[in-house]
Order: C-alpha cells, then structure tokens, then sequence
C-alpha cells in the first residue's frame, strides 16, 4: 500500500480509535471530580483532539486549557483544528519540550487536572512523575491514559512463531530506546504505573483498561482507522527493519501481508493499555 506517512494524520485517524478505547469508568470520575473553574494542562497534546473530547462531553464550559507539544507541526494542526472551539473558553497552545516547560512553571503550580494521553510510555516515568506533579496544585488531578501494556495482537495469524517473535521484538525496542541518550520507553508501562505513581506520591482513584481494538464492520474500517492501522505496520517495519533476530525477507513479506490484510478489511488490531485518574497530596 503506498501510502504517504503522516504523523498528524496519524493522529487525527487515532481519535475515533481513542473514543471507543478510553476507559468510562475513570473518564467518569474524572469528570465528577473537576473542580469548577478548573485550569487543565495536556503535555504531549499533539493536533489537539483531546481538548476537543472534553468540548464535546461539556468540560470546557468554566475551564482554561494549555496544550503543550515540542513539535511544531501539531501545535499548529492543533491551532487550525480547535479554530471553531477558540474564544469559547481559555486556550493556550505552545510548542515547548515538557522538561523545559516543567522548568519555567513548576514553581507556579497553577494546574487542577494534568493530562497526559498516549505519552508516558514514551518517558522514564519513575524520572518524569515527579516533574510533572510539580506543577500541580495542592491536591490537583492526573489523567494518565492510553498507558501501554505489553500485548499487541494482530489477527488474522501469519506464522505463530513469526508473529510472536516481532510482537516480542518490538515490545524489547520499546524497552531499550534512548531519547538523548536517556532510557524512554516501557512496554508495560500500564502495570508499572501502579507503583510509579505511588512512589511519586500519587493517590490512584480509578484505574481500567483502555484497549485500542480495530477491526472493519463489512470490508471497511471506520473513519480513517485504515490509515491508523497502516500507520502502526509501518511503525512496526521503521522499529525493525534491519533487526538481527528476524530473516529480512521474511519480515518484508510478513509487512506486505499486513498491509494487504488492512486492504481487504482482514486485518484485527488490538493493542492493551491502562487509563489512570489520581490525586496528588493536599
Ligand atoms: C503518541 S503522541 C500522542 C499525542 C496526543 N496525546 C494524542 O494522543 O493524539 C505523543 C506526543 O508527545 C509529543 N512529545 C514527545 N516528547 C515530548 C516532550 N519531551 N515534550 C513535549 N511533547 C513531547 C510528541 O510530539 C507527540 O505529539
């Protein structure tokens, strides 16, 4: 499938994925527990959809959000997508790396509710919670969803041992990636949170299962999901093209199988993750 690789269509496609897998219960407690007004931040907010769902369900009636990305490419698909939502409430879009961002604001701790949505697994989270819950007030909320956790399952089977070799090596690429030279990644960040949170000092109030699952209804997928799966295998090839463990022409047809299964409306994508709502102390 020659289809051109775009992060923030990407993105855009992963919305309706996103609305399905997102916990209810801990959305629901979450959304009991917002103060009014409430002053929310998202870190790693990419093109915006999350300030969009809060508009959606009326979170952002008495609110005043700030989404922070570092690349500049989403914080302005985000400034044109959220053109329609601006000037009904508060908006603050910035393209900063958190840790810069965390640098300049700690000392405020202006926030109520800090979101993080599909992003921890990308950090060293024991080193990154702390940081982050600086900037909360006294008794503020963390949302933390989308946290990866160790299965993804693709259907229909190719080759059993096959499939479970690149489920497990991508799984260990996750496990040992370096951002500057730092250790960023975990592959069952969800589990691990439990106790990352409480040893920063987080009190969890909710916690379920927030799993993506794709598969077509007839021979379509939904919205833009193709893409989004599409975006995944390709995701998949970038991590192990190359890797020594896997026959490169064998991974090279196992790719264009995947990518011929989404075509036909063949291929089941489900991938396991935990959503959190928590407290810090008052
Ligand atoms: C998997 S995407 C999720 C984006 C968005 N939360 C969503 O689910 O649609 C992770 C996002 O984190 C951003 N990001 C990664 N590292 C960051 C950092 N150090 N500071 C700020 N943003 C970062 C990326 O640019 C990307 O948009």
């Amino acid at each position: 499938m020659e289809t051109e690789i775009s992060f923030t269509r990407y993105l855009s496609a992963k919305k309706t994925v996103d609305d399905r897998a997102l916990n209810q219960h801990v959305w629901q407690v979450m959304s009991n527990q917002l103060p009014t007004p409430v002053r929310i931040l998202e870190v790693g907010a990419g093109i915006g959809t999350m300030v969009e769902r809060f508009g959606e369900h009326g979170l952002l009636d008495n609110a005043d959000y700030t989404a922070i990305d570092n690349q500049d490419e989403n914080s302005r698909e985000a400034g044109k997508r959220l053109r329609k939502v601006n000037g009904r409430f508060p908006l603050t879009l910035e393209t900063i790396n958190l840790f810069d961002f965390v640098r300049r604001e700690q000392e405020r701790q202006a926030w109520d509710l800090l979101i993080a949505h599909a992003f921890l697994d990308l950090m060293d989270i024991p080193a990154t919670l702390p940081r982050l819950f600086s900037l909360l007030k006294p008794g503020g909320l963390f949302y933390f969803t989308l946290n990866f956790d160790g299965a993804t399952i693709l259907q229909p089977t190719i080759d059993p041992e096959l499939d479970a070799l690149i489920e497990r090596l991508y799984h260990r690429m996750m496990d040992t990636r370096l951002t500057d030279g730092k250790p960023s990644g975990d592959s069952r960040s969800g589990r691990h949170l439990f106790q990352h949170l409480r040893q920063a000092g987080g009190e969890i109030l909710a916690a379920g299962s927030s799993d993506w699952v794709v598969f077509a209804a007839g021979n379509d997928y939904p919205a833009d999901e193709a893409y989004f799966l599409h975006f995944i295998i390709h995701t998949m090839q970038q991590a192990l093209t190359g890797h020594p463990a896997l026959n490169a022409k064998q991974f090279v047809e196992w790719i264009a199988t995947r990518q011929a299964q989404i075509k036909r409306g063949e291929l089941i994508y489900i991938a396991h993750q935990i959503d959190f709502l928590g407290r810090i102390p008052d």
